[in-house]
């Protein structure tokens, strides 16, 4: 028999470990809900990115990762997560739903993940010149396809060249637009800040790294002097790394959960073997852009994140709103 106190420990150690889980400029759009021992998980759509992001495709991309954090937790404490996608159609913020199903013990892979969930972070840069294997890259497409969602290594240099182009297109199209400008400014934190979502100065080098091909960044510091010091320039990285896009069959929001639950996945397991990630959504946010990947460069899948893999040395920043936040509990 469990006590109400063993699930409510339980739920919340979940809860902790789920806001671990990378969003769209750190916005944390989501909410928990705990009823007996059931967790809503639910989007907080005023933390959708209204220009960028209209149709909430990122902020499920990011909600999915977190529910991959919460059974990821569940099953090392030794419950059978039972999850629920989208449960109820009268309740559309209601993204999923958790229980704590009968005990279950933990493989050591489920261990492994879940050692990275706080370990993980978002890299903004360049990658030390490490090659990936082609087995590894092999083993985070199938850590996806777990997921049912596709990973795929672009390994032609003219895929790179297409990608990373559009990626410059995307930005400069991006930072023209003055809402859009606004939007992403409204994410970045100067150094110092107290508060917990954004995208802190730390996190990013104070001069953009250059790769061939060139990736263009997102832009979190505009005209300040923001981000942390680099190395001389003599030993500054300047690998692309591994670059690889997710994508989905259709573009549902249930299919935009599983990519966000895939994507945690890889970078869990990624982190676990000290490779990190890079992101590159910009083009995903541009309709024709999206569209030209779909069908030039995925067989007409849906595109749903663009990444570079691979080693550094570098341990960027990160924040995250404290619980009593994220969470509402019933009496
Ligand atoms: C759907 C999605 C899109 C993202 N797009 C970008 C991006 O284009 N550029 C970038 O630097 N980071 C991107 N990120 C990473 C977030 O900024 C990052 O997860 C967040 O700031 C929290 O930092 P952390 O991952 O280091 O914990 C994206 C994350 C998600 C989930």
């Amino acid at each position: 028999m469990r006590t109400a106190e063993e699930i409510r420990r339980v739920v919340r150690t979940a809860v902790e470990a789920a806001v671990w889980a990378p969003s769209v400029h750190n916005t944390q759009p989501w909410s928990f809900s705990i009823t007996g021992d059931e967790v809503g998980i639910h989007a907080d759509v005023d933390r959708r990115l209204q220009f960028q992001d209209p149709a909430g495709r990122e902020m499920l991309i990011s909600v999915g990762a977190a529910v991959f954090n919460l059974t990821l937790a569940l099953a090392t404490l030794g419950y059978d997560p039972l999850v629920h996608l989208l449960p109820d159609p009268d309740r559309p913020a209601l993204l999923a739903t958790v229980r704590l199903g009968g005990p279950v013990t933990p493989d050591e892979h489920t261990k492994m993940l879940h050692g990275q969930i706080e370990r993980r972070r978002t890299h903004r840069g360049a990658f030390v010149d490490v090659m990936i294997p082609r087995n590894f890259a092999d083993a985070l497409s199938a850590e996806a396809q777990a997921e049912g969602v596709r990973l795929t290594p672009v390994r032609s240099e003219s895929g790179k060249r297409v990608l990373a182009a559009l990626t410059r297109a995307a930005q400069e199209v991006q930072a023209y637009d003055r809402a859009f400008s606004l939007e992403v400014l409204r994410w970045a934190r100067p150094p110092g800040t107290t508060r917990g979502d954004g995208v802190p100065a730390d996190a990013y080098p104070l001069r953009p790294d250059h790769t061939e091909p060139d990736f263009a960044q997102r832009d979190y510091s505009r005209d300040h002097l923001w981000g942390y010091d680099r190395l001389p320039s003599a030993t500054r990285p300047s690998a692309p790394g591994l670059v690889a896009v997710m994508s989905t069959v259709g573009d549902t929001r249930e299919e935009w959960l599983r990519a966000g639950e895939a994507l945690q996945r890889v970078l869990l397991f990624a982190s676990a073997h000290g490779v990190r990630a890079a992101f590159h959504t910009q083009a995903l946010e541009l309709y024709h852009l999206r569209e030209f990947i779909r069908q030039e460069m995925l067989e007409g899948e849906y595109p749903q994140m663009i990444m570079r893999l691979g080693v550094t040395a570098e341990d960027a920043g990160t924040l995250r709103r404290p619980l009593s936040e994220v969470i509402e509990e019933d009496a």
